[in-house]
């Protein structure tokens, strides 16, 4: 799917949710709110459901919960139109309450096709009803800073999830706020861990062997062949922000122009401690890492 496609799909998605009459929450909706950012970005961040201010602007996490989005964001050196944030339900539960189970089950088919479209290496999960949607049975407080990989059957076929508590409760409480940050300082080692993983999927995949040793030979600085602008899509690993070990990838897709990391723009982020707890299989973050993300810039409405 090409960069348009995978725009217009989402679009569609978007003018569906705009008119949708599922389930008792669009009763009440000024707005609904399916979701914006990059087509091309390899990170999805889900939340719970529109507050009064993505009620009223028909976009995700704008309040003060979106603030600290962004300021969590910016200490990876990202922007939010570098990733996708879409939420859970798409219409607002009346006065701010969590979202009923039978509304996720409504809604779900829409954060489905969306993930679908947009093939995401990371699922960030942000509150209790997102993560139970990828973690189910497990507990924030245990999982927090953890990724584990996605079921395909909810959308995401080759993804890690990776849990974060919502940003609204950390505006509640300054010991979750410091985790919150603690936690996002952990997002590059989840990323680079999915992309890992989905390289070694390609590699498995029936002539890649053969594909990855002709582009070596080809280009001993490892870069692979590129196909047509108009397949752009994320890269694979080979990066310079990947450590030397990681395997050069097929590299189905155009290495994407990086995007040009800006500098950490947390207005006073709270220190970020040394190693994100308990993200072991990619290895420890590496909090001063500043991971470059693929895709991004392109905002929907
Ligand atoms: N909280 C959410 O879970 N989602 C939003 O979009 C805003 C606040």
């Amino acid at each position: 799917m090409t960069d348009a496609e995978r725009r217009e799909a989402l679009d569609a998605i978007a003018r569906e949710v705009a008119v949708c009459t599922g389930c008792r929450l669009h009763e009440g909706r000024t707005r609904a709110v399916p979701g914006e950012g990059s087509a091309d970005t390899e990170v999805v961040f889900v939340g719970e459901g529109p507050g009064f201010n993505e009620d009223r602007q028909g976009r995700p996490f704008v309040g003060r919960a979106g603030d600290l989005l962004v300021r969590l964001l910016g200490t990876l050196g990202w922007r939010r139109e570098d990733v996708f944030i879409t939420n859970v339900v798409k219409c607002r539960p009346p006065d701010n309450r969590d979202p009923e189970p039978d509304e996720i089950v409504a809604c779900a088919p829409f954060l489905r096709r969306q993930l679908a479209i947009l093939d995401p290496a990371l699922v960030v999960t942000l509150g209790r009803h997102s993560m139970g949607r990828f973690m189910p049975g497990a507990r924030i407080g245990q999982v927090h800073g953890t990724y584990r990989p996605a079921d395909p059957a909810l959308g995401a076929a080759d993804a890690l999830v990776y849990a974060m508590y919502h940003p609204a409760a950390a505006l509640r409480s300054a010991e979750v706020e410091r985790q919150s940050y603690e936690d996002a300082a952990g997002i590059p080692a989840a990323l680079l861990a999915a992309r890992e993983r989905r390289a070694g999927r390609d590699a498995d995949a029936p002539g890649a062997p053969a594909a990855i040793e002709m582009a070596r030979a080809a280009d001993p600085a490892g870069a692979a062949p590129q196909p047509a602008e108009s397949e752009s899509r994320r890269p694979e690993p080979a990066v310079g922000s990947l450590p030397p070990s990681e395997p050069v990838a097929p590299a189905p897709h155009v290495v994407n122009p990086p995007l040009a990391a800006s500098p950490a723009v947390s207005a006073d982020p709270p220190p970020v401690p040394a190693v994100s707890p308990s993200v072991s299989p990619a290895g420890p973050a590496d909090p001063s890492a500043q991971l470059t993300l693929f895709g991004g810039s392109s905002q929907t409405p």
